[in-house]
């Protein structure tokens, strides 16, 4: 677009600002930043100024009216032997697919780089994406059919994350089986509205939030993708949990079972205060509250028999079907915002850290869908079996919690598997343990392959590591 032209159109909006520097760069840079201009979509900046316009009229609290917890199902006896006989016929058919939303940044981990490349392995220091690919490899090899796997990534961190890949040959997965997409940006506001410059040529973008998976997976072609192969269930997770079970069958086969839309696992809260969306039902609807709209009353409200009320948190494990993903691509989610720290340049043109929260950012969460959903259910899981993210760089959630989880889970499945291991009271092993879940995806499959002819042997001390 002509240069005048989109100075016309930002002045006319408020924003004439983004080109305060103009005169004092160079070619390469001007370029860069009118691609930028370029991308801004009005309307969509027209729906984050409205949010910021509503958002003193909006607080934690208004969840009150009729909100009580969703129903959840425990999978046992009968109704498990089902669900798994029914998710194993899916797999076998090749009519699942496991998404990763793998856009996000990992600020709070303090982590400079794709948050799948971290690595978790107590051994090896594998990559949390090495953890998702193998167990991906693991089900292909299991069911004979291929689960393709689709990766959202954001514009900051797409190129090293298909770059990664790359050097690490797909982790053993076919690589036309991996499908990268890129999710959605957009600018952060300042308090009275207006776009914001991080440098004298850019302008700062945030990703759209987990919610863009939906208009991303449509503009990417990975929707048009998953039908060409006849996918009927997408498995979903988040890139920080490396214990997430992908494609659990028992999931997938009460998903598929109850023809729902979107099913969501759901686990009980470590406390009252852990950063987890609960489940509700609000006006018919089962809906997720996410943590930072709940109030410390709300949080910590009781039940009847003292357990707490809005007891079951969603770890973000969901599974949708392929036509409500189309659907959904055409319909818009809600905004949400948040007062962040967003580096700017002050008048002389020099970036500016902020020690404080100085503008607002915009997201949509993928939650948000479950209104629109036909049958949701809600799956309770045993946590220690599947939930250990890393998200903090130290405490509760962080690289220490999320290396020792999965070495207990081993270090049980070693002991189903007639090789235990010394542990501590609470199940931690004393030395260190992995186990690549190509080798062995769950207690039976490591029997099964310590077994095998030419089977490696567990070492009387020292490190333990079964890998292909
Ligand atoms: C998230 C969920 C919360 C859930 C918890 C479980 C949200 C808003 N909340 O909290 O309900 O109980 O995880 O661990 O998600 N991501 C993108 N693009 C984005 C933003 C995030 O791909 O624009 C991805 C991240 O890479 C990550 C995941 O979404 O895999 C979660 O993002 P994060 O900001 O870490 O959410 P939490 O606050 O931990």
């Amino acid at each position: 677009m002509d240069t005048e032209k989109l100075k016309n159109l930002f002045s006319r909006c408020g924003n004439g600002h983004v080109f305060d520097f103009w005169d004092d760069l160079g070619e390469p840079e001007r370029g860069a930043l009118v691609s930028q201009l370029e991308k801004i979509d009005f309307g969509d900046l027209d729906l984050l100024r409205s949010k910021l316009a509503a958002k003193d009229s909006e607080t934690a609290g208004e969840n009150e009216a009729g909100m009580r917890p969703a129903p959840v199902v425990a999978l046992e006896g009968a109704s498990l032997e089902n669900a798994v006989a029914r998710g194993e016929r899916e797999l076998r058919a090749g009519r699942v697919a496991a998404l990763v939303v793998a856009g996000g940044q990992g600020s709070r981990l303090g982590f400079d780089g794709p948050k799948g490349c971290y690595p978790v392995g107590p051994v090896s220091r594998a990559p949390l994406f090495f953890f998702h690919a193998r167990k991906i490899l693991a089900l292909k090899k299991r069911f004979g059919a291929s689960v393709p796997f689709y990766v959202m990534t954001s514009e900051t961190n797409d190129a090293a994350t298909r770059a990664f890949f790359r050097e690490n040959h797909f982790f053993g997965l076919d690589e036309n089986d991996v499908f990268f997409f890129v999710q959605g940006m957009w600018p952060a506001l300042s308090p009275d509205g207006k776009i914001i410059l991080d440098r004298k040529d850019h302008v700062f973008f945030g990703p759209d939030g987990h919610g863009g998976t939906l208009a991303a997976l449509k503009r990417s072609g990975a929707l048009a993708d998953m039908q060409a192969r006849g996918i009927v269930s997408v498995f979903y997770f988040q890139v920080d949990n490396p214990m997430v079970e992908i494609a659990d069958p028992a999931f997938i086969g009460a998903h598929v079972a109850a023809n729902s839309d979107f099913s969501v696992k759901v686990c009980a809260k470590r406390d009252p205060q852990e950063g987890l969306g609960v489940v509700v039902e609000r006006g018919g609807k089962t809906q997720v509250v996410e943590y930072t709209e709940l109030t410390d009353e709300e949080k910590c409200a009781r039940a009847p028999d003292g357990e707490l009320l809005y007891k079951y948190g969603s770890v973000a494990i969901h599974v949708f079907s392929v036509p409500f993903l189309a659907r959904e691509a055409e319909a818009g989610l809600p905004l949400h915002i948040a007062h962040k720290k967003v580096p700017y340049v002050d008048k002389a043109g020099n970036t500016v850290k902020p020690a404080a929260p100085n503008a607002y950012k915009f997201e949509k969460f993928i939650f948000d869908a479950l209104r629109d959903a036909r049958n949701p259910i809600c799956i309770a899981f045993d946590r220690e079996c599947e939930f250990s993210p890393v998200k903090n760089a130290e405490g509760a959630d962080s690289p220490a919690t999320c290396a020792a989880d999965p070495s207990r889970k081993w270090a049980r499945w070693l002991a189903a598997a007639g090789c235990g291991i010394e542990t501590d009271a609470q199940g931690y092993p004393l030395r260190r343990v992995e186990i690549d879940p190509a080798f062995a995806a769950d207690a039976a499959t490591l029997k099964a392959a310590l077994a095998a002819p030419g089977a490696p042997r567990i070492p009387a001390e020292g490190v333990i590591l079964l890998s292909l």
